[in-house]
């Protein structure tokens, strides 16, 4: 079979442990031919082919970004998209395709699927908002690189006596804020699931400053909202794809705490940073078995599915069933992290 294969979206560390994985395992185990596009829809849509053999993924496991460029492009949403990519597909000869993605991709990989093209997904964001699957690939090493900075702030947070903010991404699910947050003792985390009371947050700095402590992190999600109703009214900015204006929120609530307590107050927007650099092992592993999975599902005839982690087994389930869908962290997991306040 001739395979084609594409990373749409946000780049994330661990894409290239799956390129790498359909590659070996397609050419080794299948005897396919892998063909990539190159950024993601767009490259399918406009013909853009690399090859993609053994050579092209020596040494890749442990580099950061994918090796075949990605791009914010939806081929359902732009005139004549759909029909171009059909186009490419046919003139390349592609029998089914592997589409790499977070949201955007696989609900573009979705309306693909409706139309006949035979595709299986592989879910990534460092955002782990995929509903269907445990984990999406990228998200291990976001959270540890956004541990390791709140761990920094730490220090200087307590040398100071400063409240310090950290944003960290999320757009619709707050799982880098809550994770990192628990795993570096953050006093506060805001997430997108659970829409914040400015005055609450107030009281608490006031009583913690008061009581115990000289010095505050609050990690803060890119998509936190104060409650409606509240005494701090505030509207997300987003960009064309629905991304958020980075620093907008953390930059917002940074003012109000300085201004509401007077506490030397400081921003930290940690950004692209979080999706940049050398893969987790589990990273690696996570897109191995992924893409493994999502290349023995081509070869069995499967279609219009998913790889999923549950639990420890890599699954498949449908792409319709997860279409619209955001998975959310789950109350029990921001409970701890207020807890441990
Ligand atoms: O979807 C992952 C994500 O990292 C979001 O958390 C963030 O809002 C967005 O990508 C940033 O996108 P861009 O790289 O286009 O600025």
């Amino acid at each position: 079979m001739r395979v084609g294969l594409l990373t749409g979206g946000g780049d994330v560390p661990g894409l290239n442990a799956v390129i790498r994985a359909v590659v070996k395992r397609g050419e080794g185990e299948h005897g396919h031919s892998i063909v990539g596009f190159r950024h993601g829809w767009r490259g399918l849509a406009d013909g853009d082919v690399m090859p993609l053999t053994r050579s092209h993924i020596r040494n890749v496991l442990p580099t950061g970004g994918t090796l075949l460029g990605t791009a914010r492009y939806h081929p359902h949403s732009d005139d004549g998209g759909l029909d171009a990519v059909r186009a490419t597909l046919e003139e390349e000869r592609i029998e089914a395709l592997i589409c790499i993605g977070g949201d955007g991709t696989l609900h573009a990989a979705s309306k693909v699927a409706e139309s006949g093209v035979k595709i299986v997904a592989v879910p990534k964001t460092i955002d782990n908002d995929v509903w269907g699957t445990d984990r999406s690939i990228g998200f291990d090493t976001a959270v540890s690189i956004a541990t390791e900075a709140v761990d920094r702030i730490h220090t200087t947070a307590e040398s100071h006596n400063r409240v310090m903010i950290v944003e960290v991404m999320g757009r619709h699910a707050g799982w880098i804020a809550a994770t990192a947050g628990i795993a570096g003792g953050a006093e506060l985390v805001l997430a997108p699931e659970e829409p914040f009371d400015i005055d609450r947050v107030v009281r608490f700095l006031q009583h913690r400053h008061r009581a115990h402590a000289s010095f505050s992190i609050i990690v803060v999600a890119e998509g936190a909202v104060p409650m409606e109703g509240s005494s701090m009214t505030y509207e997300t900015r987003l960009g064309p794809f629905g991304e958020i204006v980075a620093g907008a929120i953390s930059e917002r609530l940074g003012a109000e705490i300085a201004a509401r307590t007077g506490f030397d107050t400081r921003v930290t927007i940690l950004g692209h940073v979080q999706r940049g650099g050398t893969p987790t092992p589990a990273d690696r592993i996570l897109g191995s078995r992924m893409g493994v999975a999502a290349i023995d599902a081509v070869s069995a005839g499967e279609s219009g599915v998913m790889t999923a982690l549950r639990g420890d087994d890599v699954v498949l389930v449908p792409l319709s069933e997860i279409a619209g869908k955001v998975k959310q962290v789950p109350a029990e997991m921001l409970e701890v992290a207020r807890a441990l306040a």
